[in-house]
């Protein structure tokens, strides 16, 4: 009998032409500005993350450009095909950053509540395509078929077999050249790199906006376009600088 299934997730990636002219710049770039940061902020068993380090503004190193370039090419055809009016919509890069991941290393599930889309570039991926080197996990929070809460837990052993209708995260090998694209408040994690090699990739943070001239309603539901804003001219009784 037809089992029918709704609502799910967008996940996009494509595989950049211009990825192997590319990568070798990049990853010079990214070692560079990890070298350059002397204090470690996170545990070792975590992979370093530039947003930790204060390494969190490549998207205006112009050492990232062609990358930029792509993400904000790609991002378009992401909303595209979530069926967004890109005539009433603003995107900005927020932040971006590079992520290197060693042997044992890994990221813990996060998601990134200050954007809309997130983005990862793959710069350099040992044993490309295989789980050893670290897969991009993501988790369902929604577990629309979880009948029972918890039901599928590791404590309980009920579930016998595991399905679309009932994983509870999906997988994703890291291929070397690939950009992926997600909405930023999907939960989600890196697993270990168990390979003996550097994984190197790097983060974008996207957030969207109304265009300005928005019809009415629109900024109900839209962050209003940045340069409407105006700063506080001071706060406590401080001058704002
Ligand atoms: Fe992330």
């Amino acid at each position: 009998m037809p089992v029918d299934s709704w609502f799910p997730l967008a996940i996009y990636y494509e595989d950049l032409p211009d990825a192997t002219t590319q990568n070798p710049a990049l990853l010079a770039a990214i070692l560079e500005l990890e070298a350059s940061v002397q204090e470690r902020r996170n545990f070792p068993e975590m992979a370093w993350t530039g947003d930790l380090h204060g390494i969190h503004q490549v998207h205006l190193d112009d050492r990232f450009s062609w990358l930029v370039r792509q993400v904000e090419a790609h991002v378009v055809k992401y909303l595209q095909i979530l069926g967004i009016d890109l005539s009433k919509v603003d995107l900005y890069i927020q932040r971006a950053w590079p992520v290197v991941s060693r042997h044992q290393q890994e990221v813990g599930v996060h998601c990134h509540n200050t954007a809309h889309i997130s983005a990862v570039y793959y710069v350099s991926v040992p044993l490309s395509g295989s789980d050893e080197s670290g897969c991009l996990a993501f988790i369902d929070d929604a577990r629309q078929n979880e009948l029972s809460p918890g039901l599928g837990s590791e404590n309980t052993d009920v579930v016998a077999e595991w399905t679309p209708f009932n994983q509870d995260q999906a997988l994703y090998p890291p291929v070397e050249g690939r950009l992926m694209i997600f909405p930023s408040r999907q939960r989600h994690g890196v697993t270990f790199n168990h390979t003996d090699d550097v994984r190197v990739s790097v983060s974008f943070d996207i957030v969207l906006t109304a265009a300005a001239g928005s019809a009415a309603g629109v900024y109900e539901f839209l962050t209003p376009p940045p340069a409407l804003w105006r700063r506080f001219t001071s706060i406590g009784g401080t001058e704002t600088p």
